[in-house]
């Protein structure tokens, strides 16, 4: 790393929204530290970062204090993004003790890491701090309609603690902050067994099983291209207006799940066979961002038309499904399998992760 700019710090930087993230910053001649545990990355998702001279991975989980490595340069830090926190609810509910720390008391850690070093932090917060909304679409003075004590209530709670945190330390003048509320985002990177609805539904067609579809379809999400996401995110942090306000970051362009599948039908070809299922406890039923604020004060909205990112998420899956270790994984199981272990109702043996020096 060379010594002329500040150092940018990506916790959750090996991750799905953190790699894109982080490879947006180095093309912009930025010089990045990427903190993150590997509990929920892709293995391959440093693969095309970690060579770059102006990255630098270091393995931590942020519930830990952090490691010298990182507080030994705490005085070059200019920005701290926080995207550490497993997001999809499979992942999340898998250790919920864990999930709802990361946000707590990881963004803690983070946020004093602001103070001393002076950096701006950026937390990346959610839509799910909306719940299961009773106003529609969502505006960021909803408060929202959560279930405190449900099997979301780690992801949910948690990311609804830590914007209280963040807005404390603001408040108090302790560190300079900004939060983010993402929706649904989805792209190349994530992980075909994360069991979130793109990545189930692309995966199912391109193995050629029938998709899987909870409830009757008729619930709505709002879908965001991660390039898209990830360009909001960096226009917030360097925002000068955006302080002591969350911002929704996502694409207002509703649709149903049903719609989508007929999306992904027209692209591949041919209709596609699918499967319903009960819809899981607390499962938003409409979902979708009021993003006058970040065009307001970002200038921001999305620009990638639904149907170009699912051919280019599309066709990076089907590279995946050819020559990464997901493809030994589905020929060896079958992909409803593999998804089913990571929904923790099956078992299956793991390719196990490589972990970067
Ligand atoms: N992708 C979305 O649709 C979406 C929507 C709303 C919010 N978000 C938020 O954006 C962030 C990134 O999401 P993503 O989709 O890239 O998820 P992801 O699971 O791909 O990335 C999260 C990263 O954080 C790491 N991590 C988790 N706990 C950690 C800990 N305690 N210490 C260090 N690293 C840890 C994981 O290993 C992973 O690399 C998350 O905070 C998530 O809550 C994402």
């Amino acid at each position: 790393m060379n010594g002329r700019r500040g150092l940018t710090l990506v916790a959750g930087g090996a991750g799905f929204v953190g790699s894109h993230l982080g490879r947006a910053l180095l093309d912009a001649g930025e010089r990045v530290m990427c903190v993150d545990n590997l509990q929920t990355s892709r293995e391959t998702n440093l693969l095309g970062l970690q060579n770059h001279a102006n990255f630098r991975f270091v393995r931590a989980d942020i519930t830990e204090p952090l490691p010298a490595e990182v507080m030994e340069r705490a005085g070059e830090f200019t920005r701290i993004y926080n995207l550490a926190c497993a997001a999809s609810p499979p992942l999340y509910q898998e250790n919920p003790e864990h999930t709802m720390l990361t946000s707590v008391l990881g963004t803690n850690r983070l946020l004093r890491l602001a103070e001393q070093s002076g950096a701006r932090l950026l937390l990346a917060s959610t839509s799910e701090v909306y719940g299961d909304p009773e106003v529609h679409p969502q505006p960021e003075d909803y408060r929202g309609h959560v279930n405190c004590t449900g099997p979301r209530a780690c992801y949910d709670e948690g990311k609804r603690a830590a914007e209280s945190l963040a807005f404390d330390f603001a408040r108090a003048g302790r560190a300079e902050v900004r939060v983010a509320r993402i929706f649904n985002t989805y792209g190349p990177n994530m992980r075909m067994d994360d069991g979130r609805v793109i990545s189930n539904l692309v995966c199912q067609a391109l193995s050629g099983e029938p998709l899987t579809v909870y409830g009757d379809g008729s619930q709505t999400r709002s879908f965001c291209y991660v390039a898209d996401t990830v360009d909001g995110l960096r226009r917030l942090m360097e925002s000068p207006l955006a302080e002591l306000q969350p911002v929704n970051i996502g694409n207002p362009e509703e649709i149903t799940i049903k719609q989508l599948v007929n999306a992904l039908a027209a692209i591949i070809g041919h209709p596609l066979e699918l499967e319903y299922r009960e819809l899981p406890t607390d499962d938003p039923k409409r979902r979708r961002p009021v993003i006058a604020r970040a065009k307001e004060l970002l200038g921001w909205q999305p620009t990638t038309a639904l149907d170009q990112g699912l051919e280019k998420t599309l066709a990076w899956f089907a590279h995946e499904l050819k020559t990464n270790h997901a493809r030994r994984l589905v020929e060896r199981h079958g992909y409803e399998r593999v998804l089913r272990s990571a929904m923790g109702e099956d078992r299956v043996e793991r390719v196990p992760l490589q972990v970067p020096s």
